[in-house]
């Protein structure tokens, strides 16, 4: 007896690695850094960092590209275009709480200089529950990417993630005396789509 198993509509995440240039590093250390207003990491006030980083943004682009089309299969009429884009700064204890990027469909990270103890990514797909249901809290005899509704990724320099911008997130607080920089940006779509009263230009 063969049995299938199918995954109906799961999450969309892709990682890849980039390794990092000290050109980007140099323009990063150039911007302008304040505190954000939930006192927990410092940003750039300027938030549109990837155009003064083209050849990194560059490289997103090709895993949007590679998201979209590949995985996605989204047709070509619609673009995507990077939105904002800005520096993070998380010194000694600070952190990201639970958050997810509005106005925008697709969201990443990219890690200037992360190291084991800064402060992985902790994607939250539903607090209460997952997609098995909410009626009961099962004991797992283990954890898998179908029965979780958290999951980390380990943020090392050079990783770069992209997600649904919707999902729910947070970064672990920076245990290390050293900085962590990490790069974020939006992603949103634009063109000519649809039909009759879902027609869609953007
Ligand atoms: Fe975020």
């Amino acid at each position: 007896m063969t049995i299938n198993f199918f995954q109906f509509n799961p999450i969309p995440i892709v990682s890849t690695e980039i390794p990092v240039k000290q050109e980007w590093l140099d323009v990063a250390n150039n911007f302008n850094y304040v505190r954000m207003p939930a006192d927990n990491g410092h940003y750039t006030s300027y938030k549109y960092v990837l155009n003064k980083l083209p050849g990194l943004q560059l490289e997103i682009a090709k895993v949007i590209e590679y998201l979209t089309r590949d995985i996605l299969r989204i047709n070509k009429k619609i673009g995507f275009k990077f939105l904002n884009s800005w520096i993070n700064i998380h010194n000694k204890n600070d952190y990201s709480h639970h958050h997810y990027h509005s106005n925008s469909v697709f969201s990443g990270v990219y890690y200037l200089k992360a190291e084991e103890g800064q402060g992985d990514l902790e994607f939250n797909n539903n607090t209460y529950s997952n997609n098995i249901g909410s009626l009961f809290k099962y004991e797992y005899d283990e954890l898998n990417l179908i029965n979780s509704s958290q999951h980390v990724f380990r943020s090392r320099t050079g990783s770069l993630i992209i997600f649904p911008s919707h999902l729910p997130h947070r970064v672990m607080p920076n245990t290390s005396n050293n900085k962590r920089i990490s790069l974020a940006f939006n992603v949103f779509p634009y063109g000519e789509w649809g039909d009759s009263e879902g027609r869609m230009s953007i």
